[in-house]
C-alpha cells in the first residue's frame, strides 16, 4: 500500500484532483490524503468543486489565503511540513503552478519525501509571472514529472533535465479526462444564458494588476458585446479591482464564478472563448470553441500552432480583430493534442512503478 498526500488550493487544482482521485479510488493499493491549503475559499471557488465533482473531502484545510506571495507561500510551507511529518506519505502530489504547488513541493523535498508534479514542463518564458517561478522551481525539485504535451517534454530537455535524476513521463492532460467525464453532467446555471454568446474570464495578475491592460480588455469586450452577448463569470480578484477603479463594464453580462458543471455547460454552448486562463484555453478546444487569449504568450502553444487559439495580449484593436476572424470559423476540433482522456490512468500506472 502506498500513501499519497495530494496538495490542492486553487480552483484549477480541484478540477485536476477530481480526475486523479477518481483513478486512485479504483486501486486498493493506494491511499490518498487530501490537503486543501485554503488559497481559494469562497463557496463557488472551492466547495462547489468538491461536492459537484465528488472529490474526497480534504482531511486538512489550512485556511491560508488573501496574503502576499511570500506570506502565503511561507505559511503554507510551514503548515504542510507539519502535515507531512504527521502523515508520513510515500509521495506528495502537486498540480500546476500556484503558490500551493511550490509550497507543497518544497515542504516535501526538504523532508526527503518524493514529489510528483502533474502538469509539469510548461513554460511561458515570462519570468515575471508568479506561475512561471512556481513551475520552474517545482519541476526542478520533483522526482517524477508528468507532462501534458510534447512541448512540455521539449522544454525540460532544453533546460537539461536529462542531467537530473528525475523521471519524465508524457501523460497527456488530466483536464481532458475531466472534460470527457463531466460533459454529460453539464448543468445550466440559474441565470439567463443567451442562445448565442461569447464566454469570457479574466483573472491573471498581469491583467488585473495593470489598470491600463484591464481597461483595454473591457473596452474590447464592450465593443464585442454590441455584436453578440458577452458573458463573464468574474473571479473575485478581478471584481475587487474593477470596483475599486470604476472600470466601465457596460453591456457585459457579469455573473459570479460558477461551478465546474456550469462552466462546462457554458463552454459547450458558447461560440467563442475570450480568456487569460490556462485551463479555459484548453477547455475551449475540448468543447469545440475557438479561443482568444488575453495574454502576451501561452504555455499551450499547440493550440496556437493549429489555429484554435489566437494570442492578442491586452490590445483593444487586436482583440476585436481576432474576434472578427474567429467568430465564424469552422475548425476541426477532433485532433488529439492532450491524450484524449487517458492521462490519469497513465499517471497512476507510473506512480505504482516508482
Ligand atoms: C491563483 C493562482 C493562479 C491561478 C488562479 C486560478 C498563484 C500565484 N496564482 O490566482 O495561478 O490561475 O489562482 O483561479 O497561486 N479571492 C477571493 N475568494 C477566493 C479566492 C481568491 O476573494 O475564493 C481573492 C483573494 O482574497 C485575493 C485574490 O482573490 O485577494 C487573489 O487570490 P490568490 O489566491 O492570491 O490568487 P488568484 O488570482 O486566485
Ligand atoms: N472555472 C469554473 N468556473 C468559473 C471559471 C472557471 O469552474 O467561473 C473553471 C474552468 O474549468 C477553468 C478552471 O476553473 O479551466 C481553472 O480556473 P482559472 O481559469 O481560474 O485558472 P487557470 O487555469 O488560469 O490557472
Amino acid at each position: 500500500m502506498i500513501k499519497i498526500l495530494t496538495i490542492v488550493g486553487a480552483r484549477p487544482q480541484f478540477i485536476k484532483a477530481a480526475a486523479i482521485s477518481r483513478e486512485i479510488s479504483k486501486n486498493f493499493d493506494i491511499q490518498e490524503v487530501i490537503v486543501h491549503t485554503g488559497q481559494h475559499f469562497d463557496k463557488n471557488m472551492s466547495d462547489v468543486f468538491f461536492t459537484e465533482m465528488q472529490i474526497p473531502k480534504p482531511k486538512y484545510n489550512l485556511n491560508i489565503n488573501s496574503l502576499s506571495h511570500g506570506a502565503m507561500t511561507g505559511r503554507m510551507l510551514e503548515q504542510i511540513e507539519q502535515v507531512i511529518i504527521t502523515e508520513r506519505p510515500d509521495f506528495v502530489l502537486v498540480f500546476g503552478d500556484t503558490n500551493s504547488t511550490i509550497a507543497g513541493a518544497l515542504a516535501a523535498k526538504k523532508l526527503h519525501v518524493k514529489v510528483i508534479h502533474i502538469e509539469a514542463g510548461l513554460r511561458s518564458f515570462n519570468i515575471k509571472m508568479p506561475e512561471e517561478v512556481n513551475r520552474i522551481l517545482t519541476d526542478r525539485i520533483s522526482d517524477i514529472l508528468f507532462c501534458p504535451t510534447n512541448k512540455a517534454i521539449e522544454n525540460l530537455d532544453n533546460e537539461g533535465f536529462a542531467n537530473f535524476n528525475i523521471k519524465i513521463v508524457k501523460s497527456g492532460d488530466v483536464m481532458q479526462d475531466t472534460a470527457i467525464f463531466y460533459t454529460d453532467l453539464a448543468k445550466k446555471p440559474n441565470f439567463d444564458v443567451p442562445s448565442n454568446f461569447v464566454l469570457a474570464t479574466i483573472h491573471r495578475a498581469e491583467n488585473t494588476d495593470d489598470i491600463e491592460r484591464l481597461k483595454n480588455i473591457f473596452s474590447a469586450l464592450s465593443t464585442i458585446s454590441e455584436d453578440i452577448p458577452v458573458l463573464l463569470p468574474l473571479h473575485p480578484r478581478t471584481k475587487k479591482i474593477i470596483e475599486k477603479n470604476n472600470i466601465d463594464t457596460k453591456n457585459i453580462q457579469i455573473v459570479d464564478p460558477v461551478g465546474y458543471l456550469e462552466i462546462v455547460y457554458l463552454l459547450k454552448n458558447s461560440k467563442l472563448v475570450l480568456t487569460d486562463s490556462g485551463g479555459m484555453q484548453k477547455e475551449a478546444f475540448f468543447f469545440s470553441s475557438p479561443c482568444i487569449t488575453l495574454r502576451d504568450e501561452t504555455e499551450w502553444v499547440e493550440l496556437v500552432q493549429n489555429g484554435y487559439n489566437k494570442i492578442v495580449g491586452a490590445d483593444t484593436e487586436k482583440i476585436i480583430l481576432a474576434y472578427k476572424l474567429l467568430i465564424d470559423s469552422s475548425l476541426d476540433f477532433s485532433v488529439d493534442l492532450y491524450g484524449n482522456g487517458k492521462a490519469s490512468e497513465v499517471i497512476i500506472k507510473n506512480i505504482l512503478e516508482m
